[in-house]
């Protein structure tokens, strides 16, 4: 920490530690609350308002707790932020019956978030608070609240984390105790928020291989809704682990009041909402303690992952944003940097790859102006060469017969076309026909006496992460990759399996039921050492397509494949569902064939280049396949991408119609914080004749300010009649442009998709 000071000073047994190192935030108002003048100076972001309370607070929102010292910690609020006058009066109005980390024991009616079985078998816990203690460094604010049993030596810390720079606030516990033999934790949430009753409405993605990221929203009613993954590995496909609660009705994209939540966490979880007889829904989330019964040790501290919490009066892509950029600054590697344009081989080759067909493709994507070629699955294997995927995981080596020149000549290949290289890798896998098996069948997740339960290809199987030697082994294989080939610029790092089977030949007989949390701390700890050492790479998270769209596994990567459906009409609502929690620059997104390898729609090229535009564009396709005129629509869309890249991959959300409304168009846009540039994407998601569409209103621009329209990748033999003229920002929210419903285009060229990408631009 840079020239930091301490000043620590104790008020009715609060202790705030701040630190400060070289911080230049607006000083909030509230913190005049605080005791000391350069409390104030250093912008905390969390305050004690009164003997008991505190404020944790972001530029638009207040989380308030009570916790007495010797008493129970309690929630109180969460929402838009308070002002001074309502922070004082606040816990009149509260229901001040929730405690902020419900335990089990004491209410046991109650679902609690920790519930455990101490050494001499007692299950209660009844925790008090024993101190509060704020710190800052650099950019956050970590309020840390000291529970202790009233009769173990068993605590647990509470974490509240609020940035700056984002209206998220990320909350999670350490457990520990000093117990004489193990305490067993049964139940480990990350945290709770009771939900005021009324007409609140879920938001929730669900789905499938091939159909992630699909939206259901649905009002919450009496009972218990549970949201949980158990797959092991990925944890995105049939379910996600964020959720929004819609507070006013009916989901809205622009208006209402919102919470969002993600919990930041790549295996097994559950989030789940009881609406009891109370007036409150209460929503828990964490790691899914099913088969995970932890025994934690004496001295030893269980840390549960974040839960981020987002608050937003300006609806669902209004919470939306401030998970992007939550996620841009602090959640996503490289959440600032432009990512490149690319061609990645799979759906252009699929297994057969070899050195003259990849330096056609580099070549091509090359002169369609693209920035990076990234070679997908079949490169390697020795004695097992891997033809299809039924073999070689495992062993990392160049499969010299497909490849003489090895990745070096590919590099070389790749400079000579003025492009980057990257290349594909499932490192925590392997198959039993494998080298690698052969030589270390027992690195593999099984149970002792079982057979193992194989998967893709009918061989695959997944590596133990919890050995310490199989996480060598996979740092390892990076390692060797970029020392060897330092010039790789960017890894697609597959899952393709889930845990079939539970068994660890490291974990002892009485930690089996570690495993899964003990695979995620085994895979976090490679990635830290991955990004240590190289900082720069790109690396992107594949896991059968989008399994692994998570805020635990982000951190460590830059963007994910959102599916590997590729077929543009679904991918409209595929990735409508991802962008609730996931930024544009995250979302890896590929022009592809047609008709489609997924669905086998024909679909035109304008309109998958239009929807492959809208996240972070990409291509998967034989490029050889692809007449000239095709290509050269590619060219200009690569080259209006890289004008609008900045807005789509670092600008705000607003989402406008849903294709899930079914209204036979769907549309969103982007615009720039600042207001002066926008992309506006429209596309048909029916097709009738003299159907009826709306016409869609504009949002997230400044009423006050002029913006010219250029239509981008047009396939018009005329331009739009609204093609470089200028409108008010008040014009275009308040009626939007007519949109015609068809492409006027040569009558062979007349097809039933219509689509359209309008650029703005203020006019000054
Ligand atoms: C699954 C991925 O989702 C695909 O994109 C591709 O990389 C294959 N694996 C390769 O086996």
């Amino acid at each position: 920490m840079n020239h930091y000071f301490k000043k620590q000073f104790l008020t009715t047994g609060i202790c705030l530690t701040i630190f400060a190192s070289g911080i230049s935030q607006v000083a909030w108002a509230e913190t005049k609350h605080l005791a000391t003048n350069k409390t104030a100076a250093i912008a905390l972001q969390a305050e004690k308002i009164s003997s008991d309370d505190i404020h944790i607070f972001t530029t638009h929102t207040s989380l308030v707790l009570s916790a007495p010292i010797g008493g129970e910690l309690k929630y109180v609020y969460y929402g838009d932020r308070l002002h001074a006058a309502d922070l004082r009066n606040i816990e009149s109005v509260a229901n001040m019956d929730h405690a902020a980390y419900p335990v089990y024991g004491m209410n046991c009616p109650k679902e609690s978030a920790l519930a455990v079985t101490h050494a001499d078998g007692n299950m209660t816990l009844q925790m008090e608070v024993v101190t509060v203690n704020t710190t800052k460094d650099n950019n956050t604010t970590l309020t840390t609240i000291a529970l202790k049993d009233k009769v173990y030596p068993f605590y647990v810390n509470v974490y509240y984390k609020v940035y700056d720079d984002a209206d998220v606030m990320e909350t999670w516990t350490d457990i520990t105790h000093k117990e004489k033999k193990n305490v067993v934790l049964n139940q480990f949430a990350s945290g709770y928020l009771p939900i005021r009753r009324g007409n609140v409405w879920l938001s929730h993605l669900y789905g499938s291989w091939a159909n992630e990221g699909k939206l259901a929203q649905e009002p919450l009613k009496p009972g218990v809704k549970v949201i949980q993954n158990k797959d092991g590995i990925r944890n995105s496909h049939t379910s996600h682990a964020e959720v929004m609660f819609s507070l006013n009705g009916k989901p809205q994209e622009n208006v209402g009041e919102v919470i969002g939540a993600a919990l930041c966490y790549g295996g097994n979880y559950k989030l789940r909402i009881d609406t009891d007889d109370s007036e409150y829904h209460q929503f828990y989330a964490g790691i899914d303690e099913a088969h995970s019964a932890y025994h934690l040790k004496k001295g030893e501290t269980f840390t549960t992952p974040a839960l981020a919490l987002s608050y937003s009066n300006e609806g669902l892509s209004g919470c939306s944003r401030n998970f992007h950029r939550w996620a841009r600054a602090h959640k996503l590697a490289h959440g600032h940097t432009l990512r490149k344009i690319l061609l990645n081989s799979w759906e252009g080759v699929y297994f057969d790859i070899n050195e003259a067909g990849m330096d056609q493709m580099m070549g091509d994507i090359a002169s369609m102006g693209g920035e990076l070629f990234v070679m997908d699955d079949g490169w390697f294997g020795n004695k097992y060469p891997r033809k299809s995927d039924n073999s070689s995981l495992g062993d990392w080596v160049v499969d010299t017969r497909k490849l003489p020149g090895g990745i070096g000549k590919l590099i070389q290949d790749a400079t000579k076309h003025g492009i980057k290289f990257g290349i594909w890798i499932e490192p925590e896998m392997a198959n039993t026909t494998s080298e690698l098996y052969e030589k270390h069948p027992d690195w593999i997740i099984k149970a002792p006496q079982r057979d193992p339960v194989l998967g893709r290809g009918g061989t695959q199987v997944v590596l133990d992460l919890s050995n310490p030697k199989v996480q060598d082994f996979v740092f390892n294989i990076v390692d060797t990759l970029m020392t060897n080939y330092p010039q790789i610029d960017y890894i697609k790092w597959d899952a393709n399996m889930s845990i079939m089977n539970h068994g660890s030949s490291y974990l002892s007989a009485a930690n089996q039921s570690h495993l899964y949390i003990e695979y995620h701390r085994g895979l976090e700890k490679v990635c830290q050492r991955v990004r240590e050492k190289y900082p720069n790479l790109t690396i992107q998270a594949c896991a059968s397509g989008g399994g692994r769209a998570n805020y635990g596994i982000l951190p460590y990567f830059d963007e994910f494949w959102v599916s590997d459906n590729t077929d543009a009409l679904q991918r409209v609502y595929m990735q409508w569902g991802t962008s609730y929690f996931f930024p544009a620059i995250a979302m890896a997104s590929h022009i592809s064939a047609a008709p489609n390898h997924q669905t086998f729609r024909t679909i035109p090229l304008k309109y998958r280049i239009d929807v492959a535009m809208s996240g972070r564009l990409g291509m998967e396709i034989q490029p050889k396949n692809m007449t000239t005129e095709e290509k050269e629509l590619c060219r200009k869309a690569i080259a209006d991408y890289k004008m609008i890249r900045p807005i789509v991959q670092l600008g705000d959300i607003y989402r406008l119609v849903s294709p899930y409304d079914k209204l036979g168009v769907a549309s969103l846009m982007y615009t720039t914080p600042e207001k002066d540039k926008a992309v506006f994407y429209w596309w048909k998601t029916e097709h009738f004749c003299n159907q009826h569409l709306p016409r869609v209103k504009m949002a997230g621009l400044n009423p006050e300010k002029t913006y010219r329209i250029t239509e981008l990748n047009r396939i018009d033999n005329q331009p739009l009649s609204f093609e470089g003229k200028a409108f008010s920002g008040a014009f275009l929210m308040a009626n939007g442009l007519e949109i015609p419903y068809n492409h006027k285009v040569a009558y062979h060229k007349q097809n039933d998709y219509s689509s359209r990408v309008l650029y703005l631009e203020e006019v000054k």
